[in-house]
């Protein structure tokens, strides 16, 4: 099988001025664990209300790159820019203030288990806002509610099933109306109704409230659906970005056998 050929990088990677970017500009991020490089010089640009569908194979980096986006992890080198300000080297009171305009769906929904639902979703308000306990309650029940969950918010997580933590977890990363959504795998493990009606919510997220949205996602009927640009991970780079249609018409091999599902190709099986 030949492994190698030669496709052009892509070209919306870049700006020359990551300072007068109105969204998120990632360059030259590096990091590694161990001996495993997994990002390597990967650049990315997300555009301000824009939704940016990361794809990529298991392992490839996809967690790590949208986890080193809030500095939820730090990498080895390159920089991130949110809004024009450089991220790597601020201090904690601007990064926590920044943070506050990203919602992040975890993709093991990361709910606390000692926790009530209602708890979990409420917690960033509790520690952000003076609301008293009742609008909080309202609120994370109102949340709770546009992901499809009902009479769940004095169960523990363990009560609910996988894809209910998911939407739960869900309802978490949306709570403070946060301007970026950073999803982790939305819709994995949700059967297709639901998967849908989570479509449905990053769509609406995006055209009533100009959300800007990261989602990475395998779930390829999702990503053609919700997507305003896909990128794939490949390598520790992204390898290609494109529209939906220009996804769906491309010859880049490696697309191609992702989006094919097939295990002949350049992407090697194990
Ligand atoms: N905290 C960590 N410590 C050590 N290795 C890590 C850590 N986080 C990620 N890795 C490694 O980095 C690589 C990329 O992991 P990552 O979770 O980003 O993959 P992914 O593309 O999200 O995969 P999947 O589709 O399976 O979720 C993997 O080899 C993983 O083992
Ligand atoms: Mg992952």
């Amino acid at each position: 099988m030949d492994t190698h050929f030669n496709y052009p990088e892509p070209r919306d990677l870049r700006v020359n001025d990551p300072s007068a970017h109105e969204g998120i500009v990632l360059q030259g991020l590096s990091k590694s664990f161990g001996t495993k490089k997994v990002l390597d010089q990967c650049d990315l640009l997300i555009n301000k209300g824009e939704t940016l569908v990361v794809i990529g194979r298991s392992g490839e980096g996809k967690s790590v790159l949208l986890k080193s986006i809030v500095r939820l992890l730090d990498v080895d080198e390159g920089r991130v820019w949110v809004e024009g300000a450089e991220i790597n080297e601020m201090s904690l009171r601007p990064l926590m203030q920044l943070r506050r305009k990203f919602g992040f769906l975890f993709q093991g929904a990361a709910l606390f288990d000692s926790m009530t639902i209602c708890k979990n979703i409420g917690l960033m308000l509790e520690e952000h806002t003076d609301w008293p306990p009742e609008k909080i309650r309202e609120r994370a029940c109102a949340c709770l509610t546009m992901v499809g969950l009902h009479q769940v918010e004095d169960k523990l997580p363990s009560a609910l099933s996988g894809g209910m933590k998911k939407r739960a977890g869900l309802a978490r990363a949306i709570v403070m109306d946060p301007e970026y959504i950073l999803y982790d795998e939305p819709t994995t493990g949700l059967d297709p109704i639901t998967s849908d009606a989570i479509n449905d919510l990053i769509i609406k997220g995006k055209q009533e409230l100009g959300v800007t949205s990261i989602v990475v996602t395998h779930d390829m009927p999702s990503a053609f659906k919700i997507a305003d640009r896909i990128a794939m991970l490949n390598g520790g780079k992204i390898v290609f970005t494109g529209t939906v249609d220009e996804v769906r018409s491309t010859d880049h091999p490696m697309v191609r056998q992702f989006i094919e599902g097939s295990s002949q190709g350049p992407l090697e099986t194990f």
